[in-house]
């Protein structure tokens, strides 16, 4: 059974930390950020250590200080990810992605290629603006194609009921949360969600 739940978006900047974030206190696994680009001063491991006092971080296998994608941001720092870089955390883990799933690693390998080896359920992060039902279409159709598990979607912020109509209309998914957007994101604002998100969450896992 999958228990690791890799949490990936339709894009950047789309909500996965947030998301990470509400669910590792859902379902108390702690949080992973393998791969880190930019931002080192105020990480995604920070931002979660904020919203989840008592949620465990573990270390991030690579911190890059180019706020690029994993395979310029380590070019510029002389390395190369490698998947043989990575293992499963040693027990059931919320692993937050970089970008999108078909964000390169390196020359060769995406983001994606590291579901099957944490052995994880995908959560995907999806949010309405004009185009995002194509991109979470797309999202949906490669991780279909590539027999790895779904454990639902999160809807992110202003709500657009047709959209969603459309994506489900596709892709028999459960809706695991819809997060509104918050006047601001704090351990106490998103605690409400938490909640919901444990609910639904412990259903499907
Ligand atoms: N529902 C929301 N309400 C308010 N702000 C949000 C919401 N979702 C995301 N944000 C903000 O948008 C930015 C990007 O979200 P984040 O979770 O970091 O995305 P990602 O991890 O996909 O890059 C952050 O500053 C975050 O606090
Ligand atoms: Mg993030």
């Amino acid at each position: 059974m999958h228990k690791n739940l890799f949490v990936t978006g339709i894009g950047t900047g789309i909500g996965k930390t947030i998301t990470s974030a509400i669910l590792a206190r859902a379902v108390n696994y702690p949080y992973w950020k393998p791969i880190q680009c930019g931002d080192l001063h105020f990480s995604d491991e920070d931002r979660v250590k904020s919203l989840c006092p008592g949620v465990e971080v573990l270390p991030g296998r690579y911190r890059l200080k180019a706020p690029e994608s994993p395979h310029a941001a380590s070019n510029r720092e002389g390395v190369e990810i490698s998947l043989g870089d990575f293992s499963p955390p040693p027990g059931p883990t919320v692993i937050e992605g970089a970008g999108g799933i078909l964000v390169p690693l390196n020359q060769r390998n995406l983001i994606i290629d590291l579901v099957p080896i944490f052995q994880a359920s995908v959560v995907v992060v999806a949010q309405y603006y004009l185009g995002s039902i194509n991109h979470t279409l797309l999202t949906l159709n490669e991780l279909k194609r590539r027999d790895l598990k779904i454990l639902g979607i999160v809807f992110n912020g202003e709500k657009n009921q047709e959209s969603k109509d459309i994506i489900l209309a596709h892709h028999t998914l459960p809706v695991l949360l819809e997060l509104p957007v918050l006047a601001d994101v704090s351990a106490e604002s998103v605690g409400e969600y938490v909640e919901i998100l444990r609910r639904t969450v412990h259903v499907h896992l």
